[in-house]
């Protein structure tokens, strides 16, 4: 039985070779957070809190590296396979591609899983690390993208050396038929002009592309204005056209309402299909930060079932809770299904929900869930 459907890891979760406009681990304090080859620079609190923690002992020696934070998050998982079952492991951070050793990790961990997700910037990732994961047959990518012009690109890098590095890598997880999904981040850089980008992925077979609102303060700077709203109406009009590169109409539908209501108005169970857990074992409420804090330690506490926890340490999804108003993401998937507002014939495009046995888990979990 499996007790949810995704742990999101987050790994390096300070550590990235991108300081993107909207990433809000990333202001001005975090210049402090550097990692060198494999050597890590951050402030004396941080090395003290990672070397204060249990998990840390007998790995970390004079120094903290990448390599200690591999080593830790193996041990964190070997103890939470024990507690928990679920079908996907995904990695997130932070930037996981900022070691090569990342790929050593995820071949050591995948055949424990139905299948493992990469989520990356994609700069950093080789063609010769691309050719080694997809020998694992059950590894999938997911790629944060604003656009095909380094201009849609302007929050992220705006440099178009490093775009056509992701284009390049991108095209080649198609060609070794590995699945991938976008994350594209709406702003006013890009969501007047979102034609150019689905007609270039709609010939690039098993590619998805996920736009959500930007978020959090980052909005002040960065949020289109009423007029590139009116043009994300192209992604509704044209749905029929480019289904296969889409999420479902009903997904878009809600990206709209809070493009424009800036306020979400509807139930959240993504905290009963994901678990989210980070580098220092800590499990939280949800994975998407704006509705954030601890409920486990996955070095103390045996917890056995994670919704309960969740649930006793006040979330409701039906409450409509400030942190949320503005939060949408590709798990919106798993609200529209568990309402019957979509079927599993809307989401076959989607890497995630083509894998063995998560639609039947999604169903278990929702009788688990009313
Ligand atoms: C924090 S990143 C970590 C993974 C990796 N470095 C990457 O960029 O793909 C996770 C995702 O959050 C998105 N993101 C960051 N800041 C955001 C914001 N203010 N609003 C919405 N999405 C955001 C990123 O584009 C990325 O897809
Ligand atoms: S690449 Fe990812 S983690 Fe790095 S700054 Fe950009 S969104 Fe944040
Ligand atoms: S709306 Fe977002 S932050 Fe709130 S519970 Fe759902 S996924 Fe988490």
């Amino acid at each position: 039985m499996k007790n949810y459907i995704i742990n999101d890891f987050l790994l390096f979760e300070e550590f990235c070779n991108l300081k993107c406009l909207y990433c809000g681990g990333f202001d001005k304090e975090s210049n402090n957070f550097r990692a060198i080859k494999n050597k890590l620079y951050a402030p004396s609190h941080w090395h003290e809190v990672v070397r204060g923690n249990k998990l840390s002992e007998g790995i970390i020696g004079s120094e903290t590296t990448l390599d200690d934070l591999i080593e830790i998050a193996d041990k964190i998982l070997d103890k939470t396979e024990k507690n928990f079952a679920y079908s996907i492991l995904k990695l997130s951070g932070g930037e996981i591609f900022l070691s090569d050793n990342i790929v050593k990790f995820i071949k050591k961990r995948h055949k424990k899983y139905q299948a493992m997700q990469l989520l990356t910037n994609g700069v950093n990732l080789k063609e010769e690390q691309i050719r080694e994961i997809s020998e694992l047959g059950n590894v999938y990518f997911q790629i944060s993208l604003d656009g095909i012009t380094p201009e849609a690109n302007r929050a992220r890098f705006g440099n178009e050396l490093l775009l056509k590095k992701v284009l390049k890598n991108i095209k080649l997880i198609s060609e070794l038929k590995m699945g991938l999904e976008i994350n594209c981040v709406l702003t006013k850089f890009n969501t007047g002009d979102l034609k150019k980008f689905v007609e270039y992925f709609s010939k690039i077979p098993g590619v998805v592309i996920f736009p959500r609102p930007v978020r959090g303060n980052p909005k002040n700077e960065l949020y289109p204005d009423k007029e590139q709203i009116e043009n994300f109406d192209f992604l509704l009009e044209n749905h029929e056209q480019y289904r296969a590169v889409l999420p479902p109409y009903k997904y878009l539908e809600r990206v709209r309402s809070i493009l424009r209501e800036e306020l979400r108005s509807w139930n959240c169970y993504v905290p009963y299909f994901v678990m989210s857990e980070n580098n220092y074992g800590k499990i939280s409420k949800c994975t998407c930060g704006t509705f954030s804090g601890d409920v486990a330690d996955i070095s103390s506490a045996a917890v056995s079932e994670l919704r309960m926890a969740i649930k006793k340490n006040g979330y409701s999804h039906n409450q409509r809770y400030s942190t949320c108003a503005d939060c949408i993401s590709q798990y919106e998937i798993f609200n529209l299904l568990v309402e019957g507002d979509i079927s599993g014939d809307d989401v076959k495009n989607i890497p995630t929900f083509q894998i063995n046995g998560v639609i039947n888990s999604i169903d278990k979990i929702r009788e688990d869930i009313f």
